[in-house]
């Protein structure tokens, strides 16, 4: 079987963290070995500009945001993602370029297709096999993230940035409907899981 590439969206609150933790123990369970990363980030210098990036101190033109973005994820692929898919070790990514669409596009408003272009330079013809989406409504989220944590740059934004996340991700999917499967977020955890399981099942039974 071909390693595959997943990556895994939704707004900050929307549950990511506790649906990637049970995806590669699910696909580890089955034999496969996983690359787990996240971006921004992912590698030395992914991590740095990550750093920066969510800086609540840092003010950022929403353009010089979306090519650290970028930058971040050319040595993501270079260093990590295309060498682990190479080697036959599946690729598990906390975001990815979705999230580039979501945030800086729908978020900031940095022109859609200035994003499609970085897009398909910096990724050739590499695609996600499959991308998981957690749709919540934004003061679902919010909630869950002033529960636990001080919020990041992204985090401190306001509803309405938030909405238009959302409406940014949901254009994505249904602008590409073979890839993205959308997942109701606040469906309680055992539901999701038993969607996941079945997601993985079909994952793990195609080529
Ligand atoms: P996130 O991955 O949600 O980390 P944590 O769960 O630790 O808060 O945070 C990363 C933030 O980066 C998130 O708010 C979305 C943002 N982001 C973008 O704006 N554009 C991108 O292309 C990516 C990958 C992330």
């Amino acid at each position: 079987m071909r390693a595959k590439f997943i990556t895994v969206e939704g707004l900050d609150g929307a549950g990511k963290t506790t649906h990637l933790a049970w995806l590669r123990q699910a696909l580890e369970a089955r034999g496969i070995a996983v690359c787990a990363t996240r971006e921004p980030g992912g590698t030395p210098l992914g991590e740095t500009l990550r750093a920066l990036i969510l800086d609540p101190r840092q003010s950022l033109a929403p353009e010089t945001e979306a090519l650290l973005m970028f930058a971040s994820r050319q040595q993501h692929l270079h260093a990590v993602i295309r060498p682990a898919l190479a080697s036959g070790t599946w690729v598990l990514c906390d975001r990815f370029t979705d999230a580039s669409f979501a945030y800086q596009a729908g978020g900031s408003g940095v022109a859609w297709e200035k994003i499609e272009s970085l897009e398909k330079w910096v990724q050739g013809g590499l695609e996600p096999d499959l991308t998981l989406y957690f749709d919540v409504d934004p003061g679902t989220a919010k909630a869950r993230v002033d529960a636990i944590k001080s919020p990041d740059r992204f985090e401190q934004e306001r509803q309405g940035f938030h909405e238009r996340v959302r409406a940014a991700y949901l254009r994505r999917a249904r602008e590409h409907p073979a890839r993205i499967r959308v997942i109701a977020g606040n469906a309680a955890i055992h539901e999701i899981q038993v969607q996941l399981e079945g997601i993985v099942s079909s994952l793990c039974s195609s080529s």
